[in-house]
């Protein structure tokens, strides 16, 4: 059998992660310190494939000059462009030529999973199903791809985000497939929202006789498309952080938990309550951080508390005792405020905006 390949959606355009996304692909935002992209690719790569494509749209270069050539996961990486955003399945059969007839696997860029994706993979090699979905149960499953499953687990029917749901078994976005999936792609028609639903090419298999096998995903996944759940994947990974103190933690200053202070930071005065990442070169004075903080390099906090937060590089937090609470702050942000307002900010900021709290 050919070589298991992964194709990586990562042409959307996180709409509705504005403003973060008007300046960088929602694929890149941090959570944990790493952007999503990386961390599907760590587990791309975890599963042993090495011939990856990525497709890709809307800022397509910020892409690549993240990823390049894939050496930093040892990968072959592949740059696939999706002209018009016209749907999951046709974002697919841009890979058709990179894919040609080995088995693949499609990895929605946004999509986080604690299990990874090893045996999935392992198990489609082997077991001869023409596609295989992972799925997930939840409480609301309307806002996904539902599936509908025999005794054995073999997928009798999918529809995308139905009003009345037969099951809570939602697909997630991971998915392998045999060639044969770019006759159903070809064979589709665009949905009721104008785009080319990969669910809909799925329940052409089902129907046209080819067997769609399934996995019940176990461990966290998450669907990081929006600000709470971006807040969401970022403290489940830094739930599993483990503490490195590479820059300097003064006297004067508490760390409890499990805690990362990157290469050249400076921790003046202050307490930091894991779990935490504080990226390289940031300064945090008279600052109380935590939990579930993610602060990207060179970022300097004083004299403030945040807690459930992501801060992307660059940014400047100070005299804002009250805090920052559950809040996504772009890169290159100032918020300052006058230190006696005690009230608690919830905040969703683009790159560079300058907030004075008075
Ligand atoms: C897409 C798929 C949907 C799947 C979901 C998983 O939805 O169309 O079937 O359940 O990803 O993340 P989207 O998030 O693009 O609306």
């Amino acid at each position: 059998m050919s070589e298991l390949k992964a194709v990586i959606l990562c042409a959307g355009e996180g709409t509705r992660l504005r403003p973060l996304t008007f300046s960088r692909p929602k694929h890149l935002l941090p959570v944990a310190g790493k952007p999503l992209l990386g961390r599907a690719l760590d587990t791309i790569r975890e599963a042993d494939i090495r011939q990856v494509a990525l497709v890709v749209g809307h800022q397509a270069e910020a892409v690549q000059a993240y990823v390049g050539g894939g050496a930093a996961w040892d990968i072959e990486a592949t740059y696939i462009l999706q002209e018009q955003p016209l749907g999951l399945a046709n974002a697919v059969n841009c890979a058709k030529e990179f894919v040609g007839e080995s088995p693949f696997i499609v990895f929605l860029g946004d999509n986080l999973l604690e299990a990874g994706i090893g045996d999935f993979a392992d198990d489609f090699c082997q077991n001869q199903a023409a596609a295989a979905l992972v799925l997930r149960e939840v409480e609301d499953p309307r806002r996904y791809g539902v599936a509908e499953l025999s005794d054995d687990g073999t997928v009798e029917r999918v529809v995308e985000k139905p009003e009345e749901p037969k099951s809570n078994l939602a697909i997630v976005g991971v998915y392998a497939f045999e060639s044969c999936i770019f006759d159903a792609i070809a064979s589709i028609q665009p949905s009721a929202r104008g785009e080319y639903e990969i669910t809909d090419a799925i329940q052409w298999l089902v129907e046209n006789g080819h067997r769609v096998s399934s996995t019940i995903l176990q461990g966290f996944w998450e669907d990081a498309g929006e600000p709470v759940a971006l807040l969401r994947a970022n403290r489940l990974y830094l739930d599993r952080l483990v503490s490195t103190i590479e820059g300097t933690v003064n006297t004067a200053s508490q760390v409890s938990g499990a805690v990362h202070v990157g290469l050249g930071s400076r921790v003046n005065n202050s307490r930091i309550t894991g779990p935490c990442f504080i990226g390289d070169n940031c300064v945090l004075q008279d600052a109380t951080i935590g939990p579930y903080v993610s602060l990207g390099d060179g970022c300097q906090v004083r004299n403030s508390t945040i807690e459930d937060a992501i801060i992307q590089s660059g940014s400047r937090i100070e005299n804002l005792p009250g805090g920052l609470k559950r809040s996504v702050l772009g890169e290159q942000v100032v918020v300052a405020g006058d230190a006696r307002n005690n009230a608690p900010l919830h905040l969703l900021l683009g790159d560079m905006a300058q907030i004075r709290v008075i």
